[in-house]
This record gives structure tokens, sequence and C-alpha cells, in this order.
């Protein structure tokens, strides 16, 4: 194992010990190990962690990380706004600020969200440090140890590590190509109100699914609510991706449906830039009064510099041309890696993405995402293993692949090697046998998201 989980006891052999005491004594790594809270318990790092420390070299084709594209930000236009946050609007941009966000930015954060049909009013938003503050500080509200939190399966790998943090068990609702199964949801629910377990939140990423890439329809979105409703579910809707559409816009957000029952997630990093780490919480009055102690508690007030800096930018510049283009050149990176998919491993099923950044990928039975990756880092290209979006350790049958970050020659090339590793793989097995993989270590499965980070 490449990792290492901070309570499981991690420990070295002393090279004289063993002659000095007779027995194989060992030397705990972390002397203060035997002080961590339980809840550390869930904090461990991925055992591909190391792999993609490799994989991050630029001789290998990374379709493994989510970084937005980010040089296609004009450099004049960041420059514009650092220095209208330098300059006049220094004294507020240096300074402490309000834990709720500062109002005006809260004003335009409603704009944005009047695309995806959502209307709210600006006391009830919250800006967060990012948007996985924001998984953080809802998970904070609500979980207690041994809680449930209904998601997807697959999903981000991001939050998964945070439900586990809190001690919650995430139990996976299958989804399909129109995305969660209302059906799967009636019957899971059914299951663990049967055995008498509190079910929090559900936790859906409705637009361009990460890691699945598939969009839930209207008709389900209105379905799913209806049934979190019957059940008093509160419904966790994180949509980073819904404003990068490539072929038709998706349907209006779940919260344009309900203002009572549905939290709100949106973010900067995906339509702007991930470096100034800024997102926002959408929430009913009372949660939102909550969310803002959490915040104040956690980070007494969202960078103001980040804020002023977004402020004057969506203020002076073309923010929707700016998304367009974003859009533009993720749906010529989807294109070529749809393409080069047909091309090269045109049996294997994938998800067609419609918007967002990624393709979840089948693989050939017998295989296993997981033990397969070293031998696509040494081929140069680097995947996710699909074990990283499941609380339960499966998903060795998929990959996801990204296609945000490289260009699209890079696309063709990554794909290119990942067939001649899966070709390859196949090869092995049909020569000695399809016998089934060592089980995945479903301790370590969950972690914390270093694959996004690439
Ligand atoms: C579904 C989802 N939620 C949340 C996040 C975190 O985004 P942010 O940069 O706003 O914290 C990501 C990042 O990749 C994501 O894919």
């Amino acid at each position: 194992m490449l990792g290492g989980n901070l309570t499981g006891g991690t420990t070295v052999s002393a090279s004289q010990s063993p002659a000095q005491t007779g027995t194989q004594q060992s030397i705990r790594l972390d002397p203060w190990l035997d002080r961590y809270a339980d809840r550390t318990a869930g904090l461990s790092a991925s055992e591909v962690r190391a792999l993609f420390a490799v994989a991050s070299r630029p001789e290998v084709v990374s379709l493994a990380g989510g970084m937005p594209f980010v040089s296609a930000l004009p450099q004049e236009m960041l420059q514009d706004a650092a220095r209208i946050a330098t300059t006049t609007r220094r004294g507020e941009a240096l300074q402490y600020g309000s834990g709720q966000g500062i109002p005006y930015f809260r004003e335009q954060i409603c704009e944005i969200m009047s695309l995806e049909g959502i209307h709210a009013h600006p006391d009830d938003v919250v800006v967060t440090t990012g948007s996985q503050q924001a998984v953080d500080l809802v998970s904070q509200i609500f979980l207690n140890p041994g809680d449930v939190v209904l998601a997807e399966g697959p999903s981000y790998v991001g939050s998964l590590g945070i439900f586990r943090s809190y001690q919650a068990e995430t139990v996976h609702v299958p989804m399909d190509d129109d995305g969660l199964i209302p059906q799967a949801l009636r019957e899971t629910i059914a299951r663990l109100e049967a055995a008498g377990r509190p079910i929090k939140f559900l936790y859906t990423i409705p637009d361009f699914h990460n890691p699945a890439g598939v969009t839930m329809t209207m008709e389900r979105r209105r379905e799913v609510l209806d049934i979190c409703h019957r059940h008093h579910i509160l419904v966790l809707e994180d949509n980073p991706y819904g404003l990068l559409w490539f072929d038709r816009v998706p349907p209006e957000a779940i919260r344009s449906l309900d203002s009572e029952g549905v939290i709100y997630l949106g973010s900067f990093s995906k339509i702007f830039a991930p470096g100034f780490r800024i997102g926002y919480v959408l929430a009913p009055h009372a949660i939102r009064e909550k969310i803002v102690l959490a915040n104040e508690s956690a980070v007494l007030s969202p960078t103001t510099f980040g804020q002023i800096m977004i402020s004057e930018y969506l203020d002076h510049n073309d923010w929707r041309g700016q998304i367009d283009t974003f859009r533009g050149l993720y749906r010529d990176r989807r294109d070529a890696m749809i393409n080069a998919l047909d091309e090269q491993l045109p049996t294997l099923p994938k998800t067609h993405p419609n918007g967002g950044f990624y393709v979840w990928l089948g693989l050939p039975e017998g295989f296993d995402s997981k033990e397969m990756l070293p031998l696509a880092v040494h081929e140069l290209v680097a995947y996710t293993p699909g074990t990283a979006f499941y609380a339960d350790g499966t998903g060795q049958d998929h990959i996801r692949l990204s296609f945000c970050y490289p260009t699209p020659e890079e696309i063709g090339v990554g794909i290119q090697r990942l067939a001649k590793v899966i070709h390859r793989e196949q090869d092995l097995l049909d020569t000695f046998g399809t016998s089934p993989r060592p089980a995945v270590d479903t301790q370590h499965a969950v972690s914390t998201p270093p694959p996004d980070t690439l």
C-alpha cells in the first residue's frame, strides 16, 4: 500500500531493537498517534496518491485531474481587477469582512444563479471558501456520527471524504444516463428507514456529474424532489458545472423548483478560476443562519480580496462571453476525447457528457482500474480509478477521464496510450485467465481529493 492511515498504526521495524530486546519491536512514526480524535479515522491518504505525484510529470498525459483551463482567462482582465483591489478598493480588500460575504457580491451571485432558473434573495446567500467548504459546512451542521448521506453512485470524491470525516455513512443510489434513478432512491430509502437509519440529506450533482458526466432530466428532478419531500430528506444540490454546457442547456436547477427543501451550492472555480477559492451556498433562511455561524467559526470571513477581484471582473467584463469561450474550449476537448475513444476503444461503454469535465469509461470484465493505474502511468498516461468515487470501495470496473486540461492533441495521445494499456491487460487476462483480482481495501478507499488538483 502506498498511503497510510492516520489511526492505522503505521509502524516501522527498528533496526537494532529486535536484537536488543529479543522481540520485534516497532517504532511509531507518529508519537501522537493515540491522541487523534476518532473522526480522523476517516482521513486517509489515497493509495494512488504517490502515483499521482509521478503522473504530474510533464511527459505524462494526465486525464486524471479536474483542473480548469485557466490560461483561457485574458491577462488584462485579471490585471484590471487586481489593480482595483489593490488601489481604490484596497481598504476593503485587505480587511476582514462579513462572515456571510460582501452584500453587493451576493447580489451578483444571485444574477448568476438566475441563469439556472433560480430566483433568490442575496440575504439567503453565503460566500464560502470554494464549494468544497460549503459541503463541509452543511455536513458540520447536519451530520452526527452514524448518520446516512445518500449520494449517486459514483459520486464526487471530495464530498465523500467530507461525509466520512463527520463519521457519516454514504449510501450510494445507482444512476443511468438520465441521472439518479428515482425507483432506486425509493427502494434505498425504504431499506434504510426499515433499519431505523437516520438519513440527513441527499447529495446530488445533477448537471454534468463528477465523475459520471451525465445530467439528470427535469422529470427526474421533480420526482427526486417529491420523494425527498415525502421522507423529509433535504436535498444538497452541488452544481459547479451547470453553466458549462456544450450542445443544449441543461434543465433548470432543482433549487428552482423548491426554496425550502433544497440547499444549493455554486462555485467560481470552473467558470472563473479555482485559485480564488470562492463558492457559495443558497439555503433556506434558518439553515442559512447556522451556515453563517459555522463559516465565521471556521474562517471568520471568506476572502475579501478574492470577492472584490471577482466582483470587479463581473462588473467590468463580458463574463457571459468568457463562459461561452470556456464552453467552446471544453466542447472541443470533449469531442477529441469521445472521437479518440470511439476510434481506439470502440467496444467499451462510456458516457457522452453534454457539459462539464468528465467521461466515465467502463472497463472489460475482470479489469481492476486501481491495479491498472501503475501500468498506465508507466505508459505515460494517468486517469482516476473508479474506486475513488465510491464510499464502499467498489468501482474497480470504471475509470474517470477528464478532458478539461489537456489540449485536444494531448487527449488523442493520452487515449492512444490508454488503449495500449487496456489491450495489453486484455491479452494477459486472455492468456492467464479472468480470475477475480484481489478485493479492494474498502477501509482506505475514500480519500482526500488529490486527483482533482493534478
Ligand atoms: C462536484 C464538485 N463539487 C465541489 C467541488 C469543489 O469545488 P471548489 O473549487 O468550488 O471548492 C468540485 C471540484 O472539482 C466538484 O467537482
